[in-house]
């Protein structure tokens, strides 16, 4: 069994429950979670797992169905001993999301867990559920009187994404939640903000000296971002059809990422500190003011039928639930520029596709060329490559310098060499889904990893004149990448045209 190298305490008493729990999210990610923290020992012993859904089932079928989850889902193998404890803490509550007669069962439960299993009346509700039912949830939640805090006891509610469509609903989801809730109250979740590497980019940043002097214009020809999936959107047609990769994963994953490598350091590393640098900073980024300026900083493609990650896969206007004439996107790239003392001038650019030669989740910092050449050029006609500093996020996970060094032998040749840091010099460390930090965060009241009203609507602030200029000019050339490559050819031209290229995925 393996444990983490550190180790906090257990979180206090509580409840979580699950909205949407006979949902994909449910077994495939937020139980596995669980377990983890429970191996970890950072579950509270006095705890209670309730799931809700529409799906008619009770308690021991739903244990059999998460338990089998869990072991077919889980990142480790199961100890049946751990499971059969934790499995005994699960419940089901059946029900329509609008029917008051459902919140009026979870009441008489949660009266139960706080009785019979100690759970303090702390509850953190978790809204897995279609993102058109989050605010009725909340609303028939405050109705019911399950939002309340007296005394010690808290109420809190995890959102999962999507977080509106848009500026406009991403600020009316806001005023519907802040009606009910205080902003500590809400917890935004993005789970890229609970990968370990991504983590590190904070600890890589702001534990180290030596890096601070270089972080600038001055220093940093450009940055790229790329999340880069070699899957399909496989069963979730239906969803994709309403998201598009630039709502799905370069709007939030992307853009956060963005926010953690340009922002200024924090004074201190937890609550508003970091999300008021994140905002600050996404707030400064130049804003698109016509479609002219879109279409000049972006690129968009769908992919057709054609092997990727070794599969075969069909057109994604061939995927199930997907229209044969769909003009979602499943890639999408833009450059964008933080027009902010620190970064004026540097363009970043960010990708995010599925359907891709290689899944990968990396951050590339390149760095300026050195004023004067003064060594020839040791490995044949390419020119000499700049410095670059690549934060590997996954599925490697590591941070690697590539610079130039001396080619061994008479003359001064040179060639480019790398520096690695491989997350796996720590050992053997627990795979982990990213959602484990999170829910034990959610669970200590700790929002500092969740988004903050204002920084989804900073994130949103990016995203819309893009969405807006796109749906208003459809693309004419889907589908134009092919399963398997790098993404269309004209999110190539984007940097071609400032004289650049992307730095694809190193083989590993
Ligand atoms: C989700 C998107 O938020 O992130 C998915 O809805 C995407 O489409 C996923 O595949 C990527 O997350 P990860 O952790 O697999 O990189």
């Amino acid at each position: 069994m393996l444990i983490p190298q550190t180790q906090e305490p257990a979180a206090g008493p509580c409840v979580l429950v699950i909205f949407g729990a006979s949902g994909d999210l449910t077994k495939r990610l937020l139980l596995p979670a669980l377990y983890n923290l429970k191996i970890f020992g950072l579950l509270p012993e006095k705890f209670a797992v309730v799931g809700v859904a529409r799906r008619k089932s009770d308690d021991s079928a739903f244990r059999q169905k998460l338990g089998e989850a869990v072991r077919e889902l889980g990142t480790q193998k199961v100890d049946d001993t751990v499971w059969a404890k934790l499995e005994l803490g699960i419940f089901y509550c059946a029900g329509d999301y609008d029917e008051p007669g459902t919140y009026k069962r979870l009441c008489d439960l949660l009266g139960r867990m706080k009785k019979e299993r100690g759970t303090a009346g702390n509850v953190l509700f978790y809204l897995a559920t279609q993102a058109t039912s989050f605010a009725p949830i909340v609303v028939s939640l405050d109705t019911a009187g399950l939002l309340k805090e007296e005394g010690d006891q808290w109420r809190r509610v995890v959102v999962e994404k999507p977080f509106g469509r848009d500026l406009a609903s991403a600020q009316e989801l806001n005023r519907q939640l802040g009606a009910i809730l205080h902003e500590d109250q809400i917890f935004r979740i993005d789970h890229y903000l609970g990968k370990e590497a991504v983590q590190n980019l904070l600890v890589f940043r702001f534990g180290n000296a030596f890096l601070e002097p270089a972080w600038n214009r001055n220093y940093i020809d450009n940055v790229q971002i790329t999340v880069a999936e070699s899957l399909g959107v496989e069963a979730r047609g239906a969803f994709y059809e309403t998201a598009g990769a630039l709502r799905d994963v370069l709007e939030n994953h992307v853009v956060m990422l963005l926010a953690l490598v340009s922002m200024e350091p924090p004074t201190v590393l937890h609550g508003d500190a970091l999300r008021n640098e994140m905002v600050k900073v996404l707030e400064s980024i130049l804003p698109f003011r016509s479609a002219e300026e879109v279409f000049a900083n972006t690129a968009r493609g769908q992919y057709d039928e054609g092997d990727a990650g070794g599969k075969h896969l069909p057109a994604y206007r061939a995927a199930e639930r997907v229209a044969a004439d769909s003009v979602v996107e499943t890639y999408a790239a833009l450059r964008l520029e933080v027009n902010n003392w620190r970064w004026a001038g540097v363009p970043f650019y960010l990708r995010t596709g599925k359907a891709l030669a290689k899944a990968s989740t990396q951050i590339v910092i390149e760095f300026k060329c050195t004023p004067l050449m003064l060594f020839a050029c040791g490995d044949g006609p390419v020119p000499p490559g700049p410095n670059r500093l690549i934060f590997d996020i996954q599925p490697h996970q590591g941070i690697t310098v590539h610079f130039r060094g001396k080619t061994p032998g008479a003359g001064m040749h040179t060639q480019q060499v790398a520096m690695d840091f491989d997350y796996k010099d720590f050992g053997k460390t627990p795979r982990a889904t990213g959602y484990e930090t999170l829910l034990y965060d959610a669970m200590m009241g700790d929002n500092t990893l969740f988004h903050r009203a204002d920084l989804v609507e900073a994130a949103w602030k990016v995203a819309t004149p893009i969405l807006e200029a796109w749906a208003a000019r459809p693309p004419t050339d889907f589908p134009n990448y092919a399963p398997g490559s790098q993404g269309p050819a004209s999110a190539d031209e984007l940097l071609s045209r400032d004289d650049r290229q992307w730095w694809a995925p190193e083989p590993e």
